[in-house]
């Protein structure tokens, strides 16, 4: 696809078909593609981590737990079957730096990273979306995925498959967003 249209076309998805998952090896050449984003001084903060089904399960019970003490027993139970049902589960973390100019810069180019992954794998078909849902600040989180926050902070959870339903979006026009300067 025509790069323009590609970025254009990229929709955060949803809903995804529950077959097939997409294979390891797409997603590993997505990621290896992914990382030649823009990184000042070069640290290359992004680690990956792609659950199987243990660590999936186990995020889903997590998730389960944290809306039934905010909603219930039957939103918990909602909720624990539609993340049970999505294909593809990744999270992408960021090092951490001491220095906190250091650690905007790196985040920023995680999430270069992240965009360059969902370009890539939209691509190929494969839809994606970016979680930064109120689970992955918790430190049973970081547990599951065997990630030690004090070096790595979660930048998202990222659930991917093949697209059952590709949404509508919109932007603001040109004018409302560009300032010429003289
Ligand atoms: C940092 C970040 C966090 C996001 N977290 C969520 C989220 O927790 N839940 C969600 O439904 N979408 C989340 N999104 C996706 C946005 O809602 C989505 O990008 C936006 O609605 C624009 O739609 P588009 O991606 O299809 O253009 C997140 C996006 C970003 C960049």
């Amino acid at each position: 696809m025509d790069i323009k249209d590609l970025i254009k076309s990229r929709r955060t998805i949803h809903q995804f078909k529950p077959e097939p998952e997409p294979d390891d090896a797409v997603i590993h050449s997505a990621i290896e593609h992914a990382v030649w984003a823009p990184n000042h001084y070069m640290t290359q903060p992004w680690r990956f981590y792609l659950l199987g089904d243990k660590s999936k399960n186990q995020i889903c019970l997590l998730n389960a737990e944290l809306v039934n003490e905010k909603q219930g027993e039957r939103a918990a139970e909602i909720k624990f079957n539609r993340w049970q049902a999505i294909p593809g589960w990744l999270v992408l973390t960021c090092r951490t730096s001491d220095d906190e100019i250091t650690m905007g810069e790196d985040y920023a180019s995680c999430c270069c990273v992240a965009q360059n992954l969902m370009l890539v794998l939209w691509n190929a078909g494969i839809g994606m979306k970016w979680t930064t849902g109120a689970v992955i600040r918790t430190p049973a989180f970081y547990d599951i995925i065997k990630v030690n926050s004090e070096t790595e902070e979660v930048v998202g959870l990222f659930w991917y498959g093949f697209p059952a339903e590709i949404p509508a979006a919109d932007r603001k026009p040109l004018d409302q967003v560009l300032t010429h300067l003289p």
